[in-house]
């Protein structure tokens, strides 16, 4: 009886762990340049591949990182610059991503969860505080300095913030995802089109339908 019980714990850690830990599926291939000129026309789960043998140098160069992002246009005061399939396209399949975020002074990445990727950064110059919300409810935070690295778990909600009110932050990321995606807690649950009802929200974080018009026009949504 006990053995089975072990075994059965056995194959459900398993399963767990192959679900949970598992990046983005393997490449067959050296490398698969993503084809970024003609528009996709049938879908799967990655981009579709030029011929290896057309591929150059070029298509494993960026300067997209080298830019900096204008914090001005965002009302939080961040604007975040990926290096992905579509300048970058030689990083198909290979399970990356890389993204610069520039933070104003008192500026805030919300916060917000990548389901498909662990994101380390390293902040290059400023002072941010950074955190992460276990699926416990704890927070893991941190103030960083220039040279420290930090990294987000997989799917956990976190934010960056900019302690300086004078000097902006400068961050670089890398995510173990080709497509991380991002969803800003407060933007998903407030500007979604359509609209979650405001009953949900009334209740959910318990508040009246004043609160709720409130957040969604103070949010733009
Ligand atoms: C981020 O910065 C780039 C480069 O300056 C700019 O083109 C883009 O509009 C900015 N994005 C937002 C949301 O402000």
């Amino acid at each position: 009886m006990r053995t089975i019980s072990f075994l059965i714990h056995l194959f459900l850690s398993l399963i767990l762990i192959l679900g949970f830990v598992k990046p983005d599926p393997d490449p067959l291939q050296d490398y698969c340049v993503a084809n970024t000129n003609t528009p996709q026309t049938f879908f799967y789960n990655g981009v579709p591949c030029i011929n290896p043998s057309l591929a150059t140098p070029s298509n494993f160069v960026t300067t997209a990182l080298s830019i900096p992002g204008n914090t001005k246009g965002n009302p939080f005061g961040f604007n975040v610059t990926l290096a992905n399939v579509k300048n970058l396209p030689g990083l198909n399949t290979l399970g990356l991503t890389m993204a610069r975020v520039d933070i104003a002074g008192n500026g805030l990445v919300p916060p917000h969860s990548h389901p498909r990727a662990s994101e380390v950064t390293i902040l290059l110059k400023g002072s941010l505080l950074v955190g992460f919300v276990d699926t416990s409810n704890r927070l893991f935070t941190q103030q960083l300095r220039s040279g420290d690295s930090f990294v987000f778990p997989k799917g956990l909600i976190h934010f960056l913030f900019n302690l300086d009110s004078q000097n902006a932050a400068l961050c670089v990321s890398g995510l173990s995802s080709q497509n991380p995606g991002a969803q800003i807690v407060s933007l998903a649950t407030f500007t979604s089109k359509p609209a979650i009802p405001d009953d949900v929200l009334k209740k959910g974080f318990q508040i009246t339908a004043q609160d709720v018009l409130k957040i969604r026009r103070n949010l733009g949504g």
